[in-house]
């Protein structure tokens, strides 16, 4: 296998875009990274789009033929794939795209994802969020996604130490890490009390201990490390690939407290990086809840089991803590357009590993890590990326 680069990054704004298309949303973003990597479109040998659910979202299919064809790319008949993994689909075509890429096929990949989800109302939204879970078993007996996670949630505080102020600080954090990113839905910091006090969503979940529904699009371009100095001084190498399924309904797992897919992508991840966890600078985590940061830090092994809540009450994972996690603000303040969120963290690590991330660059990082999530932890990606 080639070893494989970052050329290339670029993402619109996060939010509420009523003005802006599906189709140009991607086109905005994927015109950013071209420029960023300095290249002409001619010269892109394949794009993987990642997009969960356009057909309910926007009635709209054929994701990838629209890409290619509104990028410019259809005169040159360029490949163009659609990735589906929902929540987790940004991940998975930034995986595709390696593996385009370092088994020679391919040289120049795009990797992007979007979605467009507030065309609809909101019960709509969480009703198409819903078929990512699994229908027959949950979302037919009224299982939404924040109902889900609350489960996890009150199954954890049950069974570990997490208090309600400690679940509160991840929000306030990402808050924090959002006010200082020009691409956040939510610009502003937050405190406590706003979480504890904001509307019930699903016991213990509150408004703002939720990701947000959110239009979105961000794109990568990767190439061959050999060739990535033709287009960068800062390449930002591809360290590690990996992912991994599990049972796509929550009550069939060993534990519902533990995304065992996390575990094994993060063990793979570190096992191909030929890493270790005191090697990582800094970490993209997949927070579409609270309570699924304060697990994803404990299942990539940053900690044991029921101590990532006082490590974020101590500041650990805060933007100058010894393990910054979700300094992009993650998807509780920079908004989750669910086909593009993987991308975006890749966007976010490649931004803090240039030292291009302004008021919230974190000092010196040389190694950074992505965990996107599809459903209640059924499908898991985990990247890893470094200096060269
Ligand atoms: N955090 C903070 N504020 C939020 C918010 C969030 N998650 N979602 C909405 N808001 C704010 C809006 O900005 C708006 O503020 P304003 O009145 O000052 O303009 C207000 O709350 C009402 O917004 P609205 O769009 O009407 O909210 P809603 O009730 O339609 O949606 C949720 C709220 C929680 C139901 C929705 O955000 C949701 O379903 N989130 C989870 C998404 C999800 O499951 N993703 C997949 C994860 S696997």
């Amino acid at each position: 296998m080639r070893d494989v680069a970052v050329i290339g990054v670029g993402c619109t704004t996060f939010g509420e875009k009523w003005g802006t298309s599906f189709r140009n949303l991607f086109v905005e973003a994927g015109g950013m990274a071209i420029e960023d990597a300095g290249i002409s479109g001619e010269k892109i040998d394949a794009l993987y789009v990642g997009n969960m659910s356009a057909g309910r979202f926007i009635d709209q299919e054929h994701i990838g033929a629209l890409i290619a064809d509104y990028s410019g790319l259809a005169s040159t008949h360029t490949p163009s794939t659609r990735v589906e993994s929902a929540c987790c689909s940004g991940g998975l075509a930034f995986r595709q795209a390696v593996i385009a890429v370092a088994s020679g096929m391919e040289d120049i990949v795009v990797a992007g994802g979007v979605e467009k989800m507030t065309d609809v109302d909101t019960p709509t939204s969480v009703d198409a969020l819903a078929a990512a879970a699994d229908r027959e078993w949950e979302g037919f007996v009224g299982a939404t996604f924040p109902g889900l996670y609350a489960m996890i949630a009150t199954d954890y505080m049950n069974r570990y130490s997490l208090t309600r102020d400690q679940l509160a600080q991840v929000a306030v954090k990402n808050h924090y890490n959002g006010a200082r990113n020009p691409i956040a839905q939510f610009q502003h910091e937050i405190s406590i009390d706003t979480v504890i006090n904001s509307s019930l969503v699903a016991d213990p979940l509150r408004l703002f201990d939720c990701s947000p529904i959110t239009d979105g699009a961000a794109a990568v371009i990767l190439a061959p490390l050999e060739r990535a100095h033709e287009f960068t001084d800062t390449p930002i190498k591809v360290l590690a690939t990996a992912q991994a399924s599990d049972t796509i309904a929550l009550h069939d797992r060993r534990d519902i407290s533990t995304m065992d897919a996390t575990v094994a992508a993060g063990d793979r991840a570190f096992k191909m990086a030929k890493i270790g966890r005191q090697d990582i600078d800094l970490v993209e985590v997949h927070d579409c809840f609270t309570i699924a940061e304060i697990c994803a830090i404990e299942d990539l092994g940053f900690c044991k089991k029921g101590e990532a809540g006082k490590l974020t009450e101590e500041g650990v994972t805060a933007l100058n803590g010894k393990l910054p996690v979700n300094t992009s603000g993650g998807l509780k303040a920079c908004g989750h357009p669910v086909g593009a969120t993987g991308i975006k963290q890749v966007w976010e690590v490649v931004q803090q590993l240039r030292g291009e991330a302004g008021r919230r660059q974190i000092d010196g990082a040389e190694i950074g890590m992505t965990q996107n999530v599809g459903g209640t932890g059924a499908s898991v990606a985990v990247h890893i990326l470094g200096r060269v």
